[in-house]
């Protein structure tokens, strides 16, 4: 595992312990570099109105677009007690809005950091929507 790998899943099992999931019970984290090495991390926001629950991942990419970041660099997800997880369809569908889709994305499970999967935006996701306005 090499050292940005490392870092980044540290700081989605960091942001996973700031997860709101009351609901679920289903904590998630996410750390996401920007291209100059800024980190930005989420964790999952739950709502009592259970369909205005915010995934890790959205809240750290909206973290960091509101910050003035558009590029990045690779992308960690903690989640999952025993079996990672990937990012959720309308995640990578924002995911691909800011990503280049060989953007690397490293998931790890809560209870075993170190069993990391790495997949790129693409593989996950290969027929992002785009907007062809010449319609
Ligand atoms: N969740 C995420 O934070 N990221 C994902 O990509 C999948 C799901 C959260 C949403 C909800 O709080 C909990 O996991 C269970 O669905």
């Amino acid at each position: 595992m090499n050292k940005v790998q490392a870092g980044l899943l540290r700081s989605a099992l960091a942001a996973s312990r700031k997860s709101y999931s009351p609901y679920s019970d289903f904590p998630v984290g996410a750390a996401l570099m920007a291209d100059g090495g800024k980190v930005f991390t989420g964790c999952n926001v739950e709502n009592a109105s259970y369909g205005l629950t915010v995934c890790a991942e959205r809240v750290a990419i909206m973290k960091a677009v509101s910050e003035g970041h558009r590029k990045f660099k690779a992308l960690a997800v903690v989640g999952g007690r025993d079996k990672a997880v990937p990012p959720c369809g309308a995640c990578l569908q924002v995911l691909a809005e800011f990503c280049d889709p060989d953007l690397p994305i490293f998931l790890a499970p809560l209870n075993k950091p170190n069993q990391v999967v790495a997949l790129s935006l693409e593989t996950l996701l290969p027929h992002a929507f785009r907007l062809n306005t010449k319609h």
